[in-house]
């Protein structure tokens, strides 16, 4: 970025009749942060480029303390400037970044300038080439954070893999500061341990102690609190196993079915951006409403309100990055794009027991450039985590004869097979289900990571005339009928929740720039489908309880 001398990053006013200043900050209109700016003002609504945002602060400095500018997210590119000093730059719309500014910011007044552009780039992850709306903007918290100048910056806990008797992992200092003593405590299960920092300011550890495990019909947190000196840092943190045998997933030693749904962040509603708490819940509830056991959060990673609030309901969680369809993968810096982006994800989720699934992908075409981005994609993310599940949303192999195969380069590297189809929907007919085989060469279980169709809320005909509810609902009992037949058979999340925006959505009559896959309306009325699949998750609930 080239910042001329009268650059907005300035907030210049004119100090005398004669400057040249071609903005004013003091005189703009306001955003809302957080918040997406499609649906702030109807200017906005399809826009994509820069905007530029400006907040005053002030601070009075504190001795021994160090201060953080902290961002949720930004979609997709973010510059910050503090007091017209450029701090950074972040890429990617969904993960959060911050910057020490200790050492920058002033005594008294300061303001941060901060561009967001959303155009999406072919080379960026994703590309422009997306089925959901590029809401752009700060979309998540802004936050400024102070700590003690020896502060804990990082902190792992977790039940050691294969074991429920055992608490491990770690807390790390912002310095390599050795001997550093720390408190770690989890009061309910009479934990108090005392550690202290090696040379790289970090402390293992591994405690004997038997928590009672985290499931989604009992979602057990307990409080975790860490000491440093005066630094008290509190979290609430579940403790479960999550691992396959064969063909069947098992969750603390259980075989578990995942009854999932997918779900985009888009606000119940009013559309737009979730960044609320209150927001997240709602999507969740109706989710429990399905009966369901687990959320695929589709297709990048959502806000940590959804993640936290998903653990504490009682939802297991698959998080993903935005690897998705027609992605540069020959390109090396959309490969350390999709690379910092996984490890923001993991980074930022990994005390979250309600992950079970970290998905690297979706809907990618084969070739061998994607095969050898996701492959190494799929090494980092073992390498990271060992402790959770892999996947990817495939696509299907072709049909001869009647019978599907799932042959995808990439089903080597994950630990359940997972692919989306629509057959009913984009090719075939509803009834083609009764009759449809399945060629699935891999002892791995099986989850559909999207099916579905579209109707219109409201919208009522005959089984056989697209759009209807009943059509959805039609497909929606012969899909399961057809899926509930398949070896192997672990889970499965429908595509999807709610309708959400699209611009590629455009039919006037049943779209209007809604993609109407959800089995709820945008003004949260339920269709006929959502009660096929509630009903059989109810069923598979049952099966699985006994
Ligand atoms: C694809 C894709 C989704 C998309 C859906 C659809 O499977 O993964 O992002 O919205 O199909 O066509 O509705």
């Amino acid at each position: 970025m080239n910042f001329n001398k009268y650059g907005y990053f300035k907030n210049q006013q004119a100090k005398s009749p004669l400057d040249l200043i071609q903005y004013d900050f003091s005189t703009e209109e306001q955003l809302v942060v957080p918040g997406d700016w499609n649906t702030q003002k109807k200017e906005f609504f399809f826009y994509e480029g820069s905007i530029w945002y400006k907040k005053d602060f002030t601070y009075q400095k504190k001795e021994d303390t160090r201060l953080y500018l902290y961002f949720g997210a930004a979609n997709y590119e973010a510059n910050v400037f503090l007091n017209g000093e450029h701090l950074g730059s972040h890429i990617g719309g969904f993960t959060p970044f911050n910057y020490d500014i200790t050492d920058k910011v002033k005594e008294g007044n300061n303001f941060v300038v901060v561009r967001v552009n959303n155009k999406l780039k072919p080379d960026d992850v994703p590309t422009s080439n997306t089925d959901w709306w590029n809401y752009g903007g700060i979309t998540r918290d802004v936050l400024l954070v102070e700590t003690p100048s020896v502060s804990v910056d990082d902190y792992l806990v977790q039940l050691e893999k294969g074991r429920y008797d055992r608490i491990q992992g770690f807390v790390k200092l912002n310095t390599r500061q050795a001997g550093v003593k720390i408190k770690l405590e989890i009061p309910e299960l009479k934990v108090k341990a005392q550690l202290t920092t090696d040379t790289e300011g970090k402390a293992d550890f591994h405690i004997k102690s038997t928590p009672k495990c985290w499931s989604p019909e009992s979602p057990q947190l307990y409080d975790v609190i860490i000491t440093n000196g005066t630094e008290q840092i509190k979290d609430r943190i579940g403790f479960r196993q999550i691992e396959t045998k064969g063909k069947n997933i098992l969750l603390n030693g259980k075989k578990v079915f995942f009854r999932g749904i997918c779900i985009h962040e888009e606000a119940p509603y009013r559309q737009g951006r979730v960044h609320s708490r209150e927001e997240a819940e709602i999507l969740l509830k109706w989710a429990k409403e399905l009966n369901c056991n687990f959320v695929r959060l589709a297709h990048y990673p959502h806000s940590e309100h959804m993640v936290r609030a998903a653990e504490e309901m009682g939802l297991m969680v698959w998080d993903e990055i935005p690897v998705y369809w027609t992605i540069a993968f020959g390109n090396k810096e959309t490969y350390q794009n999709a690379s910092q982006q996984l490890i923001d994800m993991m980074e930022r989720d990994k005390n979250r027991c309600a992950v079970v699934v970290w998905s690297l992908a979706n809907e990618t075409p084969e070739s061998e450039d994607r095969n050898t981005f996701l492959a190494n994609l799929s090494k980092q993310a073992k390498q990271m985590d060992n402790t959770r599940l892999i996947s990817m949303a495939m696509e299907v192999g072709g049909t001869r004869d009647n019978v599907t195969s799932i042959q995808d380069g990439m089903n080597k590297y994950v630990d359940i097979i997972s692919f989306n189809n629509y057959l009913g929907w984009y090719g075939g007919r509803i009834d083609d289900c009764k009759t449809r085989k399945w060629n699935i060469p891999y002892d791995k279980p099986v989850f559909i990571s999207e099916w579905g169709g579209g109707a219109l809320q409201g919208y009522h005909a005959d089984k056989n005339t697209r759009w209807s509810e009943e059509f959805l609902a039609e497909l929606y009992r012969q899909s399961i009928a057809m899926y509930d037949r398949l070896e192997g058979f672990a889970g499965m999340s429908p595509w999807i929740l709610v309708d959400f925006r699209s611009a590629r959505r455009q039919h006037h009559t049943y779209q209007n720039f809604f993609n109407r896959k959800g089995l709820i309306s945008e003004n949260g009325i339920k269709k006929q489908a959502f009660y096929v699949l509630r009903d059989f998750y109810a069923k598979k609930k049952m099966e699985y309880e006994q």
